[in-house]
């Protein structure tokens, strides 16, 4: 069977990860969280003090970047891939509010683009994969037979995300949550190297009002297409 590259862009919080999870575990294909990746590097910034109140110690971290592994391990139990940070199994620690206050500036850093870029290719070579991300189907993969782009209003985002982080964060209140969304999509959308914008071959998918069945087989039928052609 014919096995292609799905690449999945669009704003934080639009289930882009969910739809990924969900297309990789029907299809038997490789999932990649590249947000994870992103924000496994600023973990690793806040860890060793790289990232405070007076900013990003650009150079420091650009040096640091040898010493930054970041892989992922297929978990059984969980069906999907956690990421690892040198090793160690980051999976919950990059989900944190400090990690999100922290990643958008660290992924403004070519370098630490340039080095998870390469990574992720490396990955895909082979196809099979679903990635999703900011920059996938403009950057990482721009021949990547089926792309999307998802959104949704920031205010269903930011719900979404309040009641994920409800479990594990319950000071975090909901303007801080919606906060912290339109800045990431500020700073997403308007940085210098590799904006997240919609590629002209992408199909948009607004889930503002999509269950996740009907967005499931939505696409599904965009992926059969691709998959027959
Ligand atoms: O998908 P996410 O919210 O976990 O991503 C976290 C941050 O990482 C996001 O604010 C922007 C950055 N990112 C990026 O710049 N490029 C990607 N391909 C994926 C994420």
């Amino acid at each position: 069977m014919k096995k292609i590259t799905i690449a999945i862009d669009g704003f934080s919080s639009t289930g882009k990860s969910t739809l990924a999870k969900q297309l990789a575990q029907h299809l038997k294909y490789i999932y990649v969280d590249s947000g994870a990746m992103y924000r496994a590097v600023a973990l690793y910034a806040l860890q060793n003090k790289l990232i405070d109140g007076a900013g990003l110690k650009t150079s420091q971290l650009i040096n640091a970047l040898s010493a930054i592994n970041v892989t992922f391990i297929y978990n059984e139990n969980l069906k999907t891939s956690e990421v690892y940070l040198n090793d160690v199994n980051v999976n919950k620690d990059v989900r944190t509010m400090a990690v999100s206050n922290a990643v958008s500036i660290v992924a403004t850093v070519a370098e630490v683009r340039q080095q998870l870029v390469d990574l992720q290719q490396q990955m895909g070579s082979k196809k099979g994969i679903v990635m999703d991300g900011r920059d996938i189907g403009t950057v990482v993969f721009p021949d990547a037979e089926l792309k999307l782009f998802m959104t949704a209003s920031s205010e269903t985002r930011a719900k979404r995300r309040f009641d994920e982080l409800a479990v594990t964060e319950s000071k975090v209140s909901f303007q801080a949550v919606l906060d912290n969304i339109n800045s990431r999509d500020h700073l997403d959308s308007t940085r210098e190297d590799s904006p997240l914008y919609k590629a002209k071959d992408a199909v948009e998918i607004d889930n503002s009002n999509l269950s996740k069945e009907q967005q499931f087989d939505q696409v599904m039928s965009l992926v059969n297409t691709k998959l027959l052609a």
